[in-house]
């Protein structure tokens, strides 16, 4: 059987709350780990592209890529990192969810486009645009691990309650829901409380929490991950725990099924039908 790249998802409906930065800093990381790591910017706006100094594509073709016409491989480009690559953004990809939807399995279609990655990379890394469309449920879909920063606030809670109603009601055993705190000052109370209170709702939440930081902040001036060139500041550690604590848990997290019984929905991983 083909080997399956572990693919990483890094979202939020919400934007602006690091979800580019922590991209960016896990994908490091994991090539700094050893993995043969890419990590492809699905957002137009091409954050992750300019903190890796990537050029954004023009010609890339979100329909091409959907059709099949176009393979992923074609597109990497390298980073200057050992073994990080990195699939640039494309200004194409603000109507990706336009194009999955002309598709006959409008669902299925990342998972389909990353078997072409299955034998070059160990880890994919998903960077995704804010919002919910056919494209959040693709990488949904094609995930084996869903990191979630999320900004302490009633809204971001609700937020993570219903993706865990989804999770459990698509059935989706074998998905490793990982939402940690992201952008948290640490003066403020109510970002406390709330924390307090999710934690004890979800304890699947992780225990790493990401504060707010200049220096993090400041990763938009330097545009360099955080732990490049053995840079050793405080920032850099706690995206080293955050790494660390997510591949403790990345074996799934929610609703373990009892071992002999199967997933109620397995997702599909193996052949997919012909693009069209
Ligand atoms: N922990 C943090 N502390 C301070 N600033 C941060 C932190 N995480 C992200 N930022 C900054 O906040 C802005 C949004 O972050 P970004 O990672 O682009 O979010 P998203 O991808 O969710 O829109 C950027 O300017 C980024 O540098
Ligand atoms: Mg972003």
């Amino acid at each position: 059987m083909l080997r399956r790249v572990r693919i990483y998802a890094v979202t939020n409906i919400k934007g602006g709350v690091g979800k580019t930065t922590t991209a960016v800093n896990l994908a490091y990381l994991s090539a700094a780990s050893g993995a043969r790591t890419l990590l492809w910017d699905l957002d137009s706006q091409g954050g992750a592209t300019y903190l890796l100094r990537g050029e954004p594509q023009e010609h890339a073709s979100a329909k091409k890529l959907v059709a099949g016409k176009r393979e992923l491989p074609e597109l990497v480009a390298p980073t200057g990192y050992a073994g990080l690559d990195l699939l640039p953004a494309d200004f194409s990809y603000r109507n990706f969810a336009v194009r999955l939807a002309e598709r006959r399995h409008p669902a299925e279609q990342l998972l389909r486009m990353s078997r072409s990655l299955r034998e070059l990379y160990g880890a994919l890394f998903l960077d995704c645009p804010a919002g919910i469309s056919l494209l959040s449920e693709n990488v949904l879909r094609a995930a084996d691990v869903v990191i979630v920063p999320l900004v302490p606030s009633p809204l971001s809670i609700r937020m993570v309650r219903e993706l865990y109603a989804f999770v459990i009601a698509e059935g989706w055993t074998d998905l490793a829901l990982l939402p940690f705190f992201s952008m948290v000052d640490r003066r403020r109370s109510l970002h406390h409380e709330l924390m307090e209170s999710a934690r004890a709702e979800f304890p699947g939440i992780l225990r790493t929490a990401v504060p707010y930081r200049s220096e993090i902040e400041r990763m938009s001036v330097r545009r360099e991950p955080l732990s490049a060139g053995s840079r050793t500041g405080d920032a850099a550690r706690i995206y080293t725990q955050l790494w660390l604590e997510i591949l403790r848990h990345e074996s799934p997290a929610i609703a373990p099924a009892p071992a002999e019984a199967p997933a109620a929905h397995p997702r599909p991983a193996g052949e997919f039908p012909p693009p069209g």
